[in-house]
């Protein structure tokens, strides 16, 4: 991509001095800078609350920048200043109508003298009940209309908090803007390596003839966090697991995993085939919970000399709070490629390792010829890792050299450190990229959120109407309750326990 093929645009931050923007945004933006992927013409506005002018606001920028670019940043450079002269502030109350006929003024004020064309993407990066309030007053104003540029919104995940208040948000949104121009933001699908699984999958020959039901004894999905709730327990009490992690992160991942090949590689073939899988997802009923799907909470634990805090003691979270931290759950996907194959979706915070892996454990040789010589029996899986140290690795039973037939499980790993000279870059480079382009390929489609909720809501409306159903605690710093096992129904087979380092167990 060159900077020449992108239209000339203006990026709108809502929620620009929050944690979202100057961790991810605003270091993505300026990486894109860097790379010299940004139009000639173009301007980031940050819009907040805060009555700032516009050199606080660069300043604030450069901290931002300071604290969380990918690389350093001298401060006097050339580059860091001509970045900085493209940002400019405007204060905005969501909530206030009469706001956004002021921003108005000043995008046409900034347009005008910068000569650039109102191409505008709006970026949402403001609590989730803000979103149908910004998006109202931005139709209220015109500031929807592509008489005279694109206009488009990116939207922060959790889209809705439910299936019909996604539904309901979803009817909002569409009231001003039109599906292509809304970007329902899930990051996930920005990792190189989860876009790594469809290149794995469908530019090779020898992947997809063993991806099905015939050869797949079972799939691990893990994103395990290292980290608690930290200052973010405001948020996550009234979210939880299932609703920061599963609806969207896992599921999408799952769909990407399973989905089928699509004839054409473009954002609605992709689309189409991702929203097959979360519509085919079978459901949980209520009294099935307990055998498909296990939550937990982290209490407080020790690493080493220092003494983990317990959820409940976070800041900003009820002391007897019942969010789960924690949820592991067996699922299936009913269509003929996957009928029967169990899917094992795992996710919590303060567990050991920060990891995100899929693990596809294959059925054994129909006849194990060297059974009685096994070291350990061998065990066929393919580990796509997503991070850290990410790659792909494949497991299997080797001859030990020397005399006899002894056999013993080995493993082929790629890192992608390997590609040295290739930078992965972060999930907010690409998808907001992708967003200037105007490519939706990694973005979630309105189907996919509502097929994702529907499949999740039966669970979180079961944990509410029948607290019998268990939360199980679990100490920080350790793999989640051992209950999470039982979901396997066999004593012998456990969740894998995935390494920092990528090498196999
Ligand atoms: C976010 C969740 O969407 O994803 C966080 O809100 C979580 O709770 C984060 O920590 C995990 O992302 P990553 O890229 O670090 O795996």
């Amino acid at each position: 991509m060159k900077k020449n093929q992108i239209d000339s645009q203006i990026l709108v931050i809502f929620g620009s001095n929050g944690d979202l923007a100057r961790r991810k945004l605003l270091p993505a933006v300026f990486q894109l800078f860097l790379d010299n992927l940004l139009p000639e013409k173009f301007a980031v506005i940050g819009a907040g609350s805060q009555e700032k002018d516009e050199n606080t606001y660069r300043n604030d920028v450069m901290q931002s920048l300071n604290e969380f670019a990918k690389k350093s940043v001298d401060e006097n450079s050339d580059k860091a200043n001509e970045f900085l002269q493209k940002v400019y502030y405007k204060k905005v109350n969501n909530q206030a109508e009469d706001d956004f006929g002021v921003l108005k003024e000043y995008i046409e004020h900034l347009s005008s003298t910068l000569e650039i064309t109102q191409n505008i993407v709006y970026y949402f990066s403001i609590p989730p009940f803000l979103y149908e309030v910004v998006a109202a007053h931005l139709v209220k104003f015109g500031l929807n209309n592509e008489d005279n540029g694109w206009k488009r919104i990116i939207v922060e995940k959790p889209f809705g908090y439910s299936y019909d208040t996604a539904i309901d948000l979803d009817k909002k949104l569409h009231n001003g803007f039109h599906e292509n121009q809304i970007y329902r933001i899930d990051h996930y699908l920005g990792k190189e390596t989860v876009q790594n699984i469809m290149v794995t999958r469908f530019s090779n020959g020898f992947f997809e003839p063993i991806w099905n039901r015939k050869y797949v004894d079972r799939i691990e999905i893990t994103a395990a966090e290292k980290i608690g709730v930290g200052s973010r327990g405001g948020y996550y009490d009234t979210s939880g697991a299932m609703r920061d992690m599963i609806q969207n992160h896992l599921l999408q991942v799952l769909a990407v995993v399973t989905m089928e090949p699509p004839s054409i590689f473009d954002s609605d073939s992709i689309r189409n085939e991702t929203v097959k899988v979360l519509q085919a997802l079978r459901p949980i009923k209520g009294n099935e919970i307990a055998n498909y799907v296990v939550r937990g909470q982290y209490i407080s634990g020790q690493e080493g000399d220092q003494i983990l805090q317990g959820y409940r003691q976070e800041p900003g979270v009820a002391p007897n709070s019942k969010t789960e931290t924690f949820v592991a759950m067996k699922v299936f996907i009913d269509n003929w490629r996957w009928g029967d194959v169990p899917f094992y979706i795992r996710t919590g915070k303060q567990l050991p390792e920060r990891v995100t892996e899929v693990v596809i454990h294959l059925k054994p040789a129909p006849h194990q010829l060297f059974k009685q010589l096994c070291l350990t029996e061998p065990n066929n899986m393919i580990i796509l890792r997503i991070h850290p140290d990410a790659g792909v690795a494949i497991d299997f039973g080797m001859k030990i050299p020397g005399a006899g037939f002894k056999v013993q499980n080995v493993n082929m790993a790629f890192h992608y450190s390997d590609l040295a000279e290739k930078k992965i870059s972060e999930a907010y480079e690409r998808l907001l990229l992708d967003c200037m382009t105007g490519d939706s390929t990694l973005y979630a489609r309105a189907d996919a959120v509502k097929a994702s909720w529907k499949f999740v809501d039966p669970i979180l409306q079961a944990w509410k109407n029948n607290p019998e159903i268990p939360l199980f605690f679990y100490e920080s710093g350790t793999w989640g309750p051992n209950e999470s096992n039982t979901l396997f129904g066999d004593k012998y087979v456990k969740w894998r326990q995935p390494f920092e380092k990528f090498k196999t167990d």
